[in-house]
C-alpha cells in the first residue's frame, strides 16, 4: 500500500477494554524503542521519540509497554514524548526482572509486584495505570498470592484494569476467580498457532487478545508466499496482510506490533485499511496452520 500515511488505527474498529475503555484495536508495542538485547537506550533515541510522538497523530491509542524494557527505558520514553496523555491507554506489565541483555527471568513475590506497579504509575506520570499486566505467573510463588497482589492493586486504585501473558485457559479461570481478568498477551501470529484455544476462550468471554510477534511471518513472507501473493492482489505488503489477517481472525484481537522506526510504524497502521476478502482470509488461515503444523512435526 503506498499511501500510507492517509489510513488511521481506526479503521480497525474499536474494543471496549474491561467493558469501558475504548481503544482502536490496532496498537502499538513499546519493546522496540530500547536497546540491542531489550537493553539500555535505544541506538537511534530521536528515531524511537519521533516514532511515539507519531501514535496520536495516527490514531494508535492503545500502547504496550513494560516495567523490563530497558528496563524502565520504554517506560520514560513514552512519558517524554506523549505527556500529558490525550486519549492514550498505556498498558504496562510486570513480574520480569532483567540482569543484562536478552535475560529476563520472572519474580512474582506480591511485594515486588505491587512495588513495580508503583513505579510504573510514577514513571508513567499517571494517577492510575490504565491496564497493567502480570508479564509472567512466576512458577516459584504460589499463584493465588500474585493473583492477589494484582487484586490489592485495583482495590488501591494504583491500576484500573488488569491482564495476564502467557497463560492458558486454565491459568486464565484461576485469576479470574481473584480478579476480573480484562485481557491476555500471549504469542500469536499466522503461523504460530499454540494459543487458538485461549483466543476462542477471551473471545466467547469478551476478554481483549494481545497478540504479541504478530508480524514473525517467517516464511509465508518469502517472495512467492502465500503471504506475498495475497500482497501483490491487494496492493499491500507482506508484513501488512499478516496484521490485516490477525485483525480479521476474531474481533477481542489488539495486536501491538513493534517498531522503533516511523517509516515501519507508518506501514503497520496502514494494514488497518487493507481489506482481505473471504478466499483470502481462509487460504491464509490454512496456510498459516499447516505452517505451523510443520514446525511442530520438525520439532518431535
Ligand atoms: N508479553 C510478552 O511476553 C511479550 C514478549 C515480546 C513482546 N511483547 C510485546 O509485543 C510487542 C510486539 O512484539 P515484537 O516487537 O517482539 O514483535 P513484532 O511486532 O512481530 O515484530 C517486531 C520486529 O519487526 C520489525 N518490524 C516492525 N514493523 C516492521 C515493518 N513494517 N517492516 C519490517 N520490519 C518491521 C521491528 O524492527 P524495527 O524496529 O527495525 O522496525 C522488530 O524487530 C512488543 O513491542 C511488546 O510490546 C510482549
Amino acid at each position: 500500500m503506498s499511501e500510507t500515511t492517509h489510513v488511521n488505527a481506526a479503521h480497525s474498529g474499536t474494543f471496549q477494554i474491561g467493558g469501558d475503555l475504548s481503544v482502536n484495536r490496532l496498537g502499538f508495542g513499546a519493546m522496540r524503542v530500547t536497546g540491542e538485547g531489550i537493553w539500555g537506550d535505544p541506538a537511534d533515541r530521536e528515531g524511537a521519540l519521533a516514532t511515539l510522538r507519531r501514535l496520536p497523530e495516527l490514531g494508535v491509542n492503545l500502547i504496550d509497554t513494560a516495567d523490563s524494557y530497558g528496563p524502565a527505558v520504554s517506560e520514560e520514553l513514552i512519558r517524554e514524548a506523549l505527556h500529558p496523555y490525550d486519549s492514550v491507554v498505556i498498558a504496562t506489565k510486570a513480574g520480569l526482572t532483567r540482569t543484562g541483555p536478552d535475560v529476563w527471568v520472572p519474580c512474582g513475590r506480591p511485594e515486588y509486584l505491587i512495588q513495580q506497579a508503583h513505579l510504573s504509575r510514577r514513571r508513567l506520570g499517571v494517577d492510575r495505570i490504565d491496564l497493567w499486566q502480570l508479564h509472567r505467573i512466576d512458577p516459584q510463588v504460589p499463584r493465588d498470592e500474585q493473583f492477589g497482589a494484582v487484586r490489592d492493586l485495583m482495590e488501591q486504585g494504583v491500576i484500573r484494569h488488569a491482564g495476564l501473558s502467557e497463560v492458558g485457559v486454565e491459568e486464565i479461570e484461576a485469576a479470574r476467580r481473584v480478579f476480573p481478568v480484562a485481557t491476555v498477551q500471549n504469542l500469536y501470529n499466522l503461523v504460530h498457532r499454540k494459543s487458538e484455544e485461549v483466543l476462542e476462550y477471551c473471545e466467547r468471554e469478551g476478554i481483549g487478545f494481545l497478540p504479541w510477534y504478530p508480524l514473525a511471518a517467517g516464511s509465508l513472507a518469502q517472495p512467492g508466499g502465500v503471504l506475498a501473493e495475497v500482497a501483490a492482489r491487494t496492493r499491500a505488503m507482506p508484513s501488512q496482510v499478516a496484521l490485516a489477517w490477525v485483525l480479521r481472525r476474531s474481533p477481542v484481537m489488539l495486536p501491538i506490533p513493534g517498531t522503533g522506526k516511523v517509516k515501519h510504524l507508518e506501514e503497520n497502521v496502514a494494514a488497518a485499511g487493507v481489506q482481505l476478502s473471504d478466499d483470502d482470509f481462509r487460504a491464509l488461515d490454512g496456510v498459516g496452520r499447516q505452517e505451523w503444523e510443520r514446525q511442530q512435526a520438525a520439532r518431535r
